[in-house]
């Protein structure tokens, strides 16, 4: 089975990641979303609220498994013998930083990157700035799926 990994810290999933995971399906068996808890981020999310979001949010698409890690990716990765990891950029100041990632994966283990680019709409998009907004009460509903809008609201609207 031709499977990949989408790594990320998922704190939220946002419509642009949803995008990556949901063009990603397309190409392979199985994309597994792989929730990074390393512990040294702040965290809005807890990395089970993180896993029930995605969970919800790609119901609709029946190749996609979700699960945590920590650790190397390229870890995750060998234990399961997964040898492709799927990135997307939304412009090029992500891509300094994806390539040296990519490069380094490389070296570590036989795992290797492959970029895809952001849709347009969503190269602006990040989960950081989603809670900014969401915390000074702007409206992303647009921006993030609805199993985390809900959740937004449950935690910033007290
Ligand atoms: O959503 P993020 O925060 O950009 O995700 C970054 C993530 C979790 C994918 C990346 O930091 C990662 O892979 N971390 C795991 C630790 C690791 O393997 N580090 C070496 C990468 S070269």
């Amino acid at each position: 089975m031709n499977r990949a990994v989408c790594p990320g810290s998922f704190d939220p999933i946002t419509n642009g990641h949803l995008d990556i995971i949901e063009r990603a399906s397309r190409f392979f068996d199985e994309i597994v979303v792989a929730v990074g808890i390393n512990v040294s981020k702040h965290r809005l999310f807890e990395p089970e609220e993180r896993v029930d979001m995605i969970r919800e949010a790609t119901e609709g698409i029946p190749n996609i498994s979700v699960e945590t890690f920590q650790g190397l990716i390229v870890e995750f990765c060998t234990a399961r013998g997964i040898k492709a990891i799927v990135k997307g950029l939304r412009a090029v100041s992500d891509f300094d930083y994806e390539l040296q990632m990519g490069q380094m994966n490389r070296s570590l283990a036989a795992v290797d990157t492959l970029f895809m680019p952001a849709d347009p709409h969503y190269s602006f998009l990040s989960s950081s700035l989603v809670k900014e907004v969401a915390t000074y009460g702007g409206d992303v509903s647009g921006l993030v799926p609805e199993p985390v809008l809900r959740r937004l609201h449950e935690r910033l609207d007290k």
